[in-house]
């Protein structure tokens, strides 16, 4: 609503200032840098070096046409505070309009940005027979976060999982597994012992470098179809791919697609001979290049064997996705680490004359952290994202069994509150950063935690009960001292959250709103007796938390997050 008032404030007020002083002039109607100063404020100063009158002058005018305003039942005060004109909302007008904006909105927070548009987000994207990484989940987390955003503001979404699933370690994998594979062993527990043959193979090749040939060879034969090593590299896809899906269904997470890097393998031909076809490819030592200029180093697209690059198949993909899916943007949801491989993509699809490569982002973002390094391997061992879930719902249990120990279903409840708490952990911090990883704090219902957030759902939850909500009997005096407004404020602020997350591409924005949202809501139910006698009164404050909760649902759902009625 406030922004509402904001943009068409503006308008009207630049356009009869323009009429009045026969000159075009563009103001800004912003937010006080001190809220004590009023809800909205309006410098004047470029209004003065335009029409060069005296600021007294101007700023009087100015206060004659928010007066006038058509939005003046809004407004209690407008004060002149030196150069700006400050308005402070009539807190009565203001909650009548923010909460009947939420009883007549279906689905409150929707915006029609989104109508008509389609935008692709490749995320997670782990390398078969090599285990799903603490990165993979960042990009699992923000992926499926920033998808759920972009729905909710009325985008088309498309997800896909581009599998890394095609490269030269496959030749290496097969080569190790017919020599010394156990089929029982691999079923069981696939990536383990997909990576075990990698390794052995490592180990093998030292003492004989002969072998690497062989795996070449076979490599090249699967890149030929050869019927027995496809039949093998799909049998290790598919049982990797069965072992990702226990995480993906612990996350909640789904996509639309899972074609990976294999799927583009019959598609680059075209890719290298449309480069060359535009004179973009050129021979370097045997291998094709694509110039980049002094910015970036060369694209390297064709190796001297003739075999493809991990971007030879993003090119494939990405030209694929253009004609599939038609998409406004394309989103990767790609570590800080693969900056110059995107930065060299967009450069490729520029030079080819493609005028979308504006729309290829890449989503970038940080390492995860232990208490100061670089989390992937604990004592030498590979991290098991699997184990990280566990744990983090065991330590969960162990929190609900020293407040709550009657809880039914705790095992239940601890699962969804550990595995929301590591997704929330990921998301309040800008995705750039770096994020620190420790169970013991993210799973604590107090601080800025996923289980706080849960926890005043649940709190809501609680104080609501069985109460029956009239929502034609609300009396809206109750919404106006300090603790009440502020959360009309901020419920008011929503929408403009969603859009802003959408617009930096990260889920943080919306992270840290409701941490404020549910820290206002703590102390406006410290100070406000809500379950009073009087009805309306009642009633008028059981309404207003319960659009809280509303909110607070909405948004860890947003996040990936799981709603909770007890705990
Ligand atoms: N599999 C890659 C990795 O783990 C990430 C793939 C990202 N997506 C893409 N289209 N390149 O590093």
């Amino acid at each position: 609503m406030i922004e509402l008032i904001k943009n068409k404030l503006k308008l009207e007020i630049e356009e009869k200032l323009h009429a009045k002083f026969s000159e075009k002039i563009s103001i800004v109607v912003e937010k006080p840098k001190n809220p004590k100063l009023g809800d909205i404020s309006i410098p004047v100063f470029s209004v003065v070096k335009t029409v060069r009158r005296p600021l007294p002058e101007v700023v009087d005018i100015v206060v004659e046409l928010v007066k006038a305003s058509k939005y003046q039942k809004y407004f209690s005060e407008v004060k002149k505070v030196s150069g700006f004109v400050n308005i402070v909302l009539n807190r009565i007008e203001f909650g009548k309009a923010v909460i009947n904006e939420f009883s007549n909105s279906e689905d409150f927070g929707r915006n029609d940005i989104g109508v008509g548009k389609t935008i692709v987000i490749d995320y997670s994207s782990p390398n078969i027979a090599k285990p799903f990484s603490v990165g993979h989940l960042r990009s699992t987390v923000i992926g499926h976060s920033l998808g759920n955003i972009f729905e909710k503001l009325n985008y088309k979404v498309v997800r896909i999982n581009h599998l890394g699933d095609f490269g030269t370690q496959f030749g290496k994998i097969i080569y190790a597994y017919l020599n010394y594979g156990d089929i029982e062993k691999v079923n069981k527990n696939p990536i383990d012992e997909l990576v075990k043959l990698y390794v052995k193979f490592h180990k093998l090749a030292k003492e004989d470098s002969s072998i690497e040939e062989k795996a070449r060879e076979i490599f090249k034969e699967l890149e030929q179809k050869n019927p027995k090593y496809v039949k093998l590299w799909e049998h290790f896809r598919e049982v990797s791919l069965k072992q990702y899906m226990k995480v993906y269904d612990m996350l909640n997470v789904k996509f639309d697609s899972y074609d990976g890097e294999a799927f583009y393998n019959d598609k680059m031909d075209k890719i290298v001979k449309e480069l060359h076809d535009k004179d973009l490819l050129k021979k370097d030592q045997g291998a094709m290049i694509v110039d980049l200029g002094d910015e970036f180093p060369p694209a390297l697209i064709q190796k001297r064997d003739g075999s493809t690059l991990y971007i030879t198949r993003d090119l494939a993909a990405l030209f694929y996705r253009k004609n599939t899916y038609d998409f406004d943007e394309v989103l990767y949801v790609v570590g800080n680490e693969q900056k110059l491989h995107f930065a060299q993509l967009k450069e490729v699809v520029k030079k080819m004359g493609y005028d979308y490569y504006k729309d290829i982002h890449h989503i970038n973002f940080g390492l995860v952290m232990q208490n100061g390094k670089k989390m992937s391997t604990r004592e030498g061992k590979i991290i098991k994202l699997i184990d990280v879930l566990n744990e983090a719902s065991k330590l969960s249990l162990e929190y609900i069994n020293e407040k709550n120990p009657q809880l039914e279903n705790k095992e239940e409840i601890a699962k969804k509150v550990g595995i929301s708490a590591i997704i929330f952990n990921d998301l309040k911090n800008y995705r750039a950063n770096d994020i620190e990883f420790n169970l013991k704090d993210m799973v604590n219902f107090v601080g800025q935690t996923g289980p706080y957030l849960q926890y005043t759902s649940v709190r809501i939850s609680s104080i609501l009960h069985d109460n029956q909500i009239d929502e034609d009997s609300i009396d809206y005096n109750y919404y106006t001292n300090d603790y009440s407004y502020e959360l009309i404020k901020t419920i008011d602020e929503y929408e403009e959250v969603l859009l802003k997350a959408k617009a930096d591409y990260s889920p943080s924005v919306l992270a840290k709103y409701l941490l404020t949202l549910a820290s206002y809501f703590n102390s406006y139910y410290s100070q406000e007796k809500v379950m009073v006698e009087d009805l309306i009164e009642r009633n008028s404050k059981l309404y207003l938390i319960s659009i809280v909760r509303y909110i607070l649902d909405d948004g860890m759902r947003l996040l990936g997050m799981q709603i909770i009625k007890k705990m």
